[in-house]
């Protein structure tokens, strides 16, 4: 395991940003618990997904229900095709995930295995049993999703969702009338979906609840293009697309998303338009652009609603490239779907008299994975110290605010610091124990990008050092000017030696 990686998942445990949840009952696999450190980080990458993703278009947000009946998900295909190759072992009855043990004991990347492939791999005996090497029976499919019944009786048998974009196609019709009729459309929706994994593994990375945040772009595929089209189109991307990959080529091109989509690499402008959006929020986060590309799904991998599947992925030292967002075009697929299954009417009436069902296309992030990457690419160390250097936007707390030592007033000085700044809307923790070097490092390993100090010259003049978690340089200034200077600090209008003078200076 790579040491940041190591490092990461200790100090998440340790500080509270995640762990294993049902810890006093000894764990179940796929399910993690965020504390208060994680949730502040994981709110804030929403609030940030949300702002550029949602509010800059003007989209709309919905709400839509976890548990669906299972009419739903027999209209979008979820129930014929959510479902993996399992192996169990005929000896030991170990039950494992086709493609994953094909691709460890063979080597096949499992993006590129289907369900012929895994059964005649098991049938020629090429994959054995991890465990006891014996004998694997014949390849079975498992629905990856959760059943439940509805009501006291159970008349009803319903699903956990597996994504949150159903519901945007069941209130497509809702939506469209409240946005008088207009598109293009984008309907929004964040929230936790559930997919029964067969083997929950990396931490966050793959687990049985977690949460989603996706736009369903609906456009009239006669009208096809986007008109903020040109915010990105000289943006440079790293692609490898679906043909090259078949080429047998492993090195991604870089292209402008212009180039990309008037040479149909990409096939929807809408699509071409997120995945420039994408690059913009992933880099908001801290990751730098070499560490990001997009690659193009294989037929095999591609789910049953897309023509066209870009993941964005991006390079982690331990695990190579991993999917943090698939961008989709799912076409008319699923408001179709509906259409047949309900007999509700999903067409809309353009000027010429003529009726169709809109296309869509679709950026999903996987918001823990977000989380983790955040936290892995922030990791640093500085003269043996652990540093978490989040961007200042989605850092968990804004500010520490620590008397230098406590007594002789200064705890009840740093107190008075501490309200004026949480009523001017700041995320503050007061520290007062152990010594100023420990609690400069626990605030740094948090990854509060400023620390304050009340000290005896505060009770003079009124002044307070603060500290630069990144370059540990201080600087001195008035209390009563802090709260505008630090929320400018934090939106990122000033740097941090427009935070006061040098502190040495004073
Ligand atoms: N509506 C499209 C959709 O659900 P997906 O690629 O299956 O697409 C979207 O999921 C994103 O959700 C992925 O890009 C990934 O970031 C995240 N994701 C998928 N499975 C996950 C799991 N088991 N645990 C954590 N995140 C997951």
């Amino acid at each position: 395991m790579g040491e940041a990686y190591e490092k990461v998942l200790e100090i998440a445990s340790r500080r509270g940003f995640f762990w294993p949840s049902f810890e006093i009952y000894g764990g179940i696999g796929g399910f993690y618990t965020y504390g208060n450190l994680g949730t502040r980080l994981k709110r804030n990458i929403e609030e940030l997904w949300r702002e550029i993703f949602v509010r800059r278009h003007g989209f709309y947000e919905i709400e839509d229900p976890i548990i669906n009946p299972s009419r739903v998900f027999e209209a979008s295909g979820h129930l014929t095709h959510f479902r993996e190759y399992v192996l169990e072992c005929a000896r030991c009855g170990r039950i494992v995930r086709a493609d994953h043990l094909i691709e460890e004991q063979l080597g096949i990347p499992a993006q590129s295995i289907d369900g012929r492939e895994v059964e005649r791999l098991v049938g020629e005996g090429k994959v054995r049993c991890p465990n006891c090497d014996a004998e694997l029976k014949a390849p079975v499919t498992f629905l990856t999703m959760f059943q439940t019944k509805i009501g006291a009786k159970g008349e009803e048998v319903g699903y956990a969702r597996p994504e949150a974009a159903q519901g945007m196609f069941l209130n497509f019709r809702r939506c469209i009338r409240q946005a008088r009729g207009a598109l293009p459309l984008g309907l929004a929706q964040v929230g936790k979906v559930l997919r029964n994994e067969i083997a929950p593994r990396r931490g966050l990375f793959r687990l049985r609840e977690f949460t989603i945040m996706e736009v369903e772009l609906f456009f009239d595929p006669q009208n096809p293009s986007c008109p903020w089209f040109d915010r990105v189109k000289e943006e440079e991307v790293a692609i490898l697309t679906e043909e090259m990959q078949e080429r047998g080529e492993r090195k991604p091109v870089r292209i402008t998303l212009g180039e990309a989509s008037s040479k149909g690499l990409i096939k929807a402008e809408w699509q071409a338009y997120f995945m420039g959006v994408s690059k913009e929020f992933i880099t908001m986060l801290g990751i730098p652009e070499e560490r990001q590309r997009f690659r193009g799904h294989l037929p095999e991998e591609r789910a049953h609603y897309s023509v066209q599947t870009f993941d964005h992925e991006i390079h982690l030292e331990n695990w190579g490239w991993i999917e943090v967002a698939g961008h989709a075009y799912r076409t008319d697929y699923d408001l179709s779907a509906h259409q047949r299954h309900s007999g509700v009417d999903m067409t809309l009436l353009r000027s010429d008299g003529s009726r169709f069902i809109p296309h869509v296309v679709e950026p999903s992030f996987g918001l823990d994975r977000l989380v983790h990457v955040a936290l892995e690419t922030s990791f640093r160390t500085m003269e043996g110290r652990n540093i978490l250097a989040f961007p200042r936007s989605i850092a968990p707390i804004n500010i520490s605010v620590l008397p230098l030592v406590a007594k002789d007033g200064l705890p009840e000085k740093a107190r008075e610091v501490q309200r004026i700044l949480m009523d001017a809307g700041l995320v503050v923790e007061y520290d007062e124990r152990g010594s100023i070097g420990r609690r400069y490092a626990r605030s740094d390993e948090a990854g509060t990008p400023l620390a304050l100090t009340v000290d005896y010259q505060t009770l003079e003049d009124g002044t307070v050092t603060l500290r630069d978690r990144d370059s540990w340089r201080q600087v001195r200034q008035r209390i009563d000017a802090l709260p505008p200077l630090i929320c400018r600090y934090l939106k990122g209008e000033i740097g941090f030696s427009e935070l006061g003078i040098p502190a040495g200076d004073v």
